[in-house]
């Protein structure tokens, strides 16, 4: 069989199940741009060191840059017989330039071949993330920067505990999602390391210049240990796992927005782009894209158990199992890339319904704390302040009324250190301003917060 790279030893074809099963060509061909960055630079490296001539590195050259015409034009033909995206251009590149291209493998297995087509691919996805996920914060900042001042509950056990602003609480998305884009940053570091030269696995005896590529490349640096190089995919699994815990904070802001937008709370209500209606009830408006960023990281988590679990228990080195890295991680990639792209959109489409906020923040003596804390200031332990607060608020729940609504004469009833001041610290700005602690929910805080994440932003 003359498709075939190895042929010379099998004595007959593959059969065609075989060939269906382990080709890969279908999903890795979206690695075709690396493989030929790859290819190029090893084959300049070879030139360079001699190791094929001149006229060979710019056959290879001018059949690449065909290659590239043709795929980008779609005029390409992969072949499944060729297995995958690295066989598929090379046997291109023979047909077009003829024994340069037979060259170019010299010093190189397909094993290192791929893990620098991912390593390379990979990096570049995740600067694309990185600029997706600061997006996603300004988003939030932008809509922040006009609430600093607008009250909600804020929960606990998802009841209501405290007020906070609705800025304080998207801010709080903000530092998730910096974090977010610092873990990938700090993922690229080892990403971005050149496992050409490896070979099959042990190395090999062309005097292959491995720094030279990775300059080339782009890499920071070069794999220390060949075996290592080709086989752990420890870089796929940590890229996954950081844009898992990326999608469980949209999951967890993305079911905020369903709450919030249920009748229940009417806290926002959503343009209607990011809606859909019902075939049966007439009145509704689904916030499907907020529920499918929810649903959608379940599937990234998934592709996270898939690869460390692909990984778990492979001997060294390189394994076939390996080839089942790519559909969860390019899955990972293009669901992360989507949602964060569509919830920054829908979050700039968001309209804040600032009286039902206000409303629900004073329905739940939310100010109880700020009530026991007046009471300390007036000086009564803790402890015993809380008792009495707790009082107040059994009355004002017998009553049906609001902590800030009892009468005066009631509330001195129940300790005498309260004076006529306690009516602003009952009120939910004066429960607000009062949080003035570094990172606390006081509106002169919060602007702070919103300014400098405005100049972190700009920054880039
Ligand atoms: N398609 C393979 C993969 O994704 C490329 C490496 C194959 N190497 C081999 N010796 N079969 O892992």
């Amino acid at each position: 069989n003359k498709h075939q790279a190895w042929s010379a030893l099998f004595s007959e074809p593959m059969s065609e199940l075989v060939q269906r099963y382990t080709a890969s060509v279908n999903f890795d061909k979206r690695l075709w741009q690396a493989d030929i960055a790859g290819s190029l630079a090893h084959a300049e490296m070879l030139a360079a060191q001699h190791i094929i001539g001149a006229h060979d590195l710019a056959d290879i050259q001018r059949g690449m840059a065909q290659i590239r015409a043709e795929i980008e034009e779609g005029r390409f033909e992969w072949k499944l017989a060729l297995e995958d995206v690295h066989l598929n251009i090379e046997a291109r590149l023979t047909a077009l330039v003829g024994d340069a291209g037979k060259r170019l493998h010299t010093g190189r297995s397909r094993n290192d071949q791929v893990a620098t087509d991912v390593r390379l691919w990979l990096r570049g996805e995740i600067d694309k993330l990185v600029q997706l996920m600061a997006a996603m914060q300004a988003a939030l900042v932008e809509l922040a920067a006009q609430h600093t001042e607008t009250v909600m509950p804020g929960y606990t056990h998802m009841q209501v505990a405290q007020p906070v602003s609705f800025a304080h609480h998207l801010l709080a998305y903000v530092e998730m999602f910096a974090r977010d884009a610092e873990r990938l940053a700090d993922v690229r570091k080892r990403v971005n390391v050149l496992p050409l030269g490896a070979a099959a696995l042990a190395g090999t005896s062309y005097p292959l210049d491995r720094e030279r590529v990775a300059r080339t490349l782009g890499f920071d640096g070069v794999c220390q240990n060949s075996l290592d190089a080709v086989s752990d995919r420890d870089f796929a699994m940590e890229f996954t796992a950081a844009a898992s815990i990326c999608m469980v904070h949209v999951s967890r802001l993305a079911e905020e927005i369903v709450l919030w937008m249920s009748q229940n709370f009417g806290f926002i209500d959503l343009a209607d782009r990011y809606c859909t209606g019902s075939s049966i009830m007439p009145q509704k408006r689904n916030p499907d894209v907020a529920e499918l960023a929810r649903g959608k990281s379940g599937r990234v988590v998934g592709h996270l158990m898939a690869l460390i679990t692909l990984m778990k228990g492979q001997p060294l080195t390189y394994n076939k199992d390996n080839q089942e890295d790519k559909e969860p991680l390019f899955d990972t990639v293009d669901t992360l890339a989507d949602t964060l792209r569509i919830m920054a959109e829908m979050v700039g489409g968001i309209t804040v319904k600032k009286e039902a906020m206000e409303r629900a923040a004073l329905k739940g003596y939310a100010t109880a704390t700020d009530l026991a804390d007046y009471l300390v200031k007036k000086g009564l332990p803790f402890r015993d302040a809380h008792e009495v607060v707790a009082h107040a608020v059994k009355s004002a729940i017998a009553r049906g009324i609001d902590l800030a609504e009892l009468p005066l004469a009631e509330l001195q009833a129940l300790n005498p250190a309260v004076t006529a001041d306690v009516a602003e610290v009952l009120t939910l700005r004066g429960s607000l301003n009062a949080r003035r602690v570094l990172g606390g929910t006081a509106p002169v805080q919060v602007q702070a917060q919103v300014e400098r994440h405005q100049r972190r932003l700009a920054a880039g």
